[in-house]
């Protein structure tokens, strides 16, 4: 079946899927994006996605592209055209285009908004979780404002590429203090050696993940000894579970940090165990 892709007000088959040259966010990557889980297709998360992305576009000052109500309706069409039951639905809004200029482009220019869906076989990343994936860690090279999703994503892009290259699934990246802040895209979790579970505290340093959002009200019905601060990459080294999240990931257990065997080197059980409930606690919503 061929694809398609909703591309500012039309649903166009993939090869003819494309935008403007002077689209901002080809030219200065401005603009911002989101990626939301579509699982026996339903929409996870939908509506903390969609408000990260208004959030997104305030902080940029780029103009909503179409209405809350209109972006649904295009989401679920993009997922029906597509027959996708299990996978993600990708979101992406540009500042427009306009003739090249660093600056704001005249008010009146047309945000631009693209939405694609993709089908992901879930049984690859249960078989995933079941193994555990190894991180590599890296340096955190980005700019200051992280916490925006924003399309300027060349130092995850850089981050991700060494971790392949090195055979492992994700980098997480190391700020100027030692700490872990998360991983290229996704969010960073450890249980520490003392039984505590520890993820960065959701300031600029980092993305505030939907999943992570969804996890904590999760967590809060658990009883677990829980702590949202940085954490060192030698904490981290000496972790008794470690654990990576996002849309789509999921809960996804870390078994090695560059050379180092968390744990015993298995899934952890805490990680496998948020996993399996993870679903139950979030937003489902049908098309
Ligand atoms: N990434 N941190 C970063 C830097 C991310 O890019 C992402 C998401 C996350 C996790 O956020 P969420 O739980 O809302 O998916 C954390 C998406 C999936 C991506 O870039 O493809």
């Amino acid at each position: 079946m061929s694809r398609i892709a909703y591309v500012n007000g039309r649903y166009l088959p993939y090869a003819e899927a494309g935008v403007h040259i002077d689209d901002r966010g080809y030219q200065f990557g401005d603009g911002v994006y989101e990626v939301c889980e579509i699982r026996d297709g339903a929409l996870i998360d939908e509506t903390r996605h969609l408000a990260r992305l208004e959030r997104s576009l305030a902080a940029l000052e780029i103009k909503a592209p179409r209405s809350l109500t209109a972006l649904r309706f295009i989401m679920r069409e993009v997922a029906a055209r597509n027959r996708v039951r299990d996978g993600m639905v990708y979101i992406q809004a540009t500042r427009g285009v306009a003739r090249r200029d660093h600056g704001f482009p005249d008010p009146g220019t047309t945000p631009g908004l693209v939405v694609t869906a993709k089908a992901i076989d879930r049984r690859i990343g249960d078989a995933r979780a079941a193994m555990g994936v190894r991180v590599i860690v890296t340096k955190d090279l980005r700019w200051a404002r992280p916490d925006i999703k924003s399309l300027q994503l060349l130092p995850n892009v850089l981050a991700k590429q060494a971790a392949r290259e090195r055979g492992a699934y994700e980098a997480w990246l190391l700020d100027a203090n030692g700490d872990i802040t998360e991983g290229a895209s996704t969010n960073a979790w450890i249980l520490t050696a003392a039984g505590v579970l520890v993820t960065r505290q959701a300031d600029q340093a980092i993305l505030r993940g939907v999943t992570r959002t969804t996890l904590l009200a999760l967590l809060a019905g658990e009883g677990l000894r829980f702590e949202e601060r940085a954490f060192s990459l030698d904490e981290a080294y000496g972790a008794r579970e470690a654990f990576l999240t996002s849309a789509v990931n999921i809960v996804m257990p870390v078994v090695a940090i560059d050379d180092k065997l968390i744990g015993d080197g298995r899934p952890g059980p805490l990680a496998l165990s948020l996993r399996g409930k993870f679903h139950g606690f979030a937003e489902v919503s049908s098309a």
